[in-house]
């Protein structure tokens, strides 16, 4: 790697630079950070989400200084082209991996005060996007677009020491931020069977989640606990039968799908995040939500919906004011990648694409959170015992 350092400037926005967890001014970073991160990951659907993110951003009902908030910056790709077409847009790119957040800030660098990264979970768009507001001197209190791109970037999946790969040997690690939490391997070596097994049923939708986490914990009991993805991957062929192992890819997919969810908390984040970042746009702002994978797409598609009618009783004759929905689907139903963008990156096949533009105010209308789930313990065998032996 080229040793040239250069100094990532942040501070685009006046006094919300001063939230702990931007990147500070005068970081170093190599030169080449910049190209390795435009290397590192393709965006999907680039130019769908700009055309879709562009009415809220130009024309005769955009602000003069738009705002966008970037809540999933990854490699940064999405924002560079936002930050090149629409040029007099700020971006706020918010990412909870600090690599992604380094390499990123890197490669936007040139845009200056245009720009700021933010190293957060995406469930904190609310407040970030009020204190944007506010430094950019708007007393609404929102901005004009979000954009969501979920899941992991390439960067994380082809960087063999993350552990997110079942293709690469690694230890089970799969933090998006490795700078603290539980890995994949505490998992695996602490939750009990039972535990186990609806980790990967309900996260994996793993049809033989019973028998792989029995497979997990046997090897455990023996002494001789998994301790790698290649590991694990080759634990999950055997757990699965063989017929099953014919059709569907990797049978080792949904495991490690399952554990990466559990690991970064990924839907209750989510569940948090789309109202929170629905209640942080203007009316006609836009919000672009890019999913790739069913669990995701089902949380979007339903916290969308919620807002496209009218929540008045069946019975009433008419709808009150206060009932009207909040929301226009911007899309109809969920955009797909086409053949050329398949063709060219295969990682694009899962990707669902979901828009909308809120058409009454947030405070008028909020998007309700979910209620947060209670905390339940129910009754288990200790974490080494396996039912029924
Ligand atoms: C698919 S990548 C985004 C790629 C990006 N659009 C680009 O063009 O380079 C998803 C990114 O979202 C980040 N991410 C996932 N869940 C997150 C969360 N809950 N909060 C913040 N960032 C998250 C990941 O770390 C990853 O870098």
């Amino acid at each position: 790697m080229n040793d040239t350092r250069t100094t990532v400037s942040s501070g685009p926005f006046g006094r919300v630079d001063e939230v702990d967890e931007a990147v500070p001014a005068g970081r170093p970073v190599a030169e080449s950070d910049a190209a390795q991160a435009a290397e590192l990951h393709t965006p999907v659907l680039l130019r769908q989400c700009l055309d879709l993110l562009a009415p809220a951003l130009v024309g005769p009902n955009a602000p003069a200084r738009p705002i966008l908030i970037d809540c999933t910056l990854g490699m940064g790709g999405h924002s560079e082209a936002a930050l090149e077409r629409f040029e007099n847009l700020s971006v706020i790119g918010i990412d909870r991996d600090p690599e992604a957040i380094a390499l990123a800030s890197a490669r936007l660098a040139r845009f200056g005060e245009r720009f700021r990264a933010v190293c957060a979970t995406y469930d904190r768009v609310d407040s970030l996007a009020s204190d944007a507001a506010e430094a950019a001197g708007r007393r609404s209190g929102v901005v004009d677009a979000i954009l969501m791109d979920l899941g992991v970037s390439s960067l994380q999946l082809d960087r063999a020491e993350r552990g997110f790969s079942y293709l690469r040997s690694a230890p089970l690690d799969m933090r998006m931020d490795q700078s603290g939490g539980r890995t994949a391997q505490d998992i695996l070596d602490t939750a009990d069977e039972h535990e186990l097994a609806r980790i990967l049923r309900v996260y994996g939708e793993e049809r033989f989640a019973a028998r792989i986490a029995a497979g997990v914990v046997r090897r455990r009991e023996a002494g001789d606990p998994v301790r790698s993805t290649d590991a694990l991957a080759e634990l999950v062929r055997a757990c699965v039968p063989a017929a099953a192992r014919r059709t569907g890819g990797n049978p080792a997919k949904r495991t490690f799908q399952a554990l990466r969810v559990a690991v970064n908390a990924e839907l209750a984040v989510l569940e948090r995040a789309v109202p929170r970042a629905l209640n942080s746009i203007r009316v006609g702002g836009r919000i672009v939500i890019e999913s790739y994978q069913s669990l995701e797409d089902r949380i979007v598609k339903r916290v969308l919906a919620a807002g496209f009618s009218s929540s008045a009783p069946q019975e009433l004759p008419f709808v009150p004011q206060d009932a009207m929905p909040y929301l226009e689907p911007a899309t109809h139903g969920a955009l797909k990648a086409d053949d050329n963008e398949l063709a060219a990156n295969p990682r694009s096949a899962p990707v669902r694409l979901r828009a909308a533009t809120r058409i009454r105010p947030a405070a008028e209308a909020p998007a309700p959170e979910p209620a947060p789930r209670p905390r339940t313990h129910p009754a288990r065998k200790p974490a080494q015992g396996r039912r029924g032996r």
